[in-house]
């Protein structure tokens, strides 16, 4: 390790961006696949939680999470407040079901609350940023709602 300090920053850097940590989302294509990998994160999650597996909703939710949060970038470089605050949220409240899910007896009431928390954040954005197109199903709303 001595006297080569800067690979070794290089190789964490790019290793943590195969994981898609601290990763920025750049342009509508990027986003659009960020979005279908949260989706589908949240659906499986969804499943998991279905069927009270609790501790398997966590790593599908924490990908989630991680993805919709590296979103945010792209509407900060839009200039687009009210849609960084809704992402802010969203992530938020992903962030909120985690810790009912991390508990010693995950009360089931209070994960259900949490997990429609998140998809009311969800929606919320879609309502105001998301609009159907002909030819990739969706996209960003031009001017919100
Ligand atoms: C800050 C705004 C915002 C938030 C928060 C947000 N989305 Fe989206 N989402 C969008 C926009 C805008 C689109 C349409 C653009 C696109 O699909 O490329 C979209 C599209 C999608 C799509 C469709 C992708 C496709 O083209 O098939 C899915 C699925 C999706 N979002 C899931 C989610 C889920 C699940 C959450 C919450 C955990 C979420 N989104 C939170 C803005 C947001």
């Amino acid at each position: 390790m001595t006297g080569r300090p800067a690979a070794w920053v290089a190789a964490f850097v790019v290793g943590a961006g195969t994981l898609g940590i601290a990763q920025k989302v750049i342009g509508p294509e990027e986003f659009d696949r960020a979005m279908k990998t949260v989706g589908a994160a949240l659906e499986a999650a969804e499943e998991a939680l279905g069927s009270a597996s609790y501790g398997d909703a966590k790593t599908p939710l924490a990908l989630s999470r991680q993805v919709l949060a590296s979103t945010r970038p792209e509407w900060e470089a839009n200039g687009v407040p009210d849609a960084v605050r809704m992402n802010r949220e969203a992530v938020a409240a992903l962030d909120a079901l985690d810790r009912v899910l991390s508990a010693a007896t995950v009360d089931p009431a209070a994960a259900t609350a949490a997990y429609d928390n998140v998809t009311r954040a969800c929606d919320a954005c879609h309502a105001a940023y998301r609009e159907g197109d002909p030819e990739t199903g969706y996209r960003i709303r031009s001017a919100p709602r």
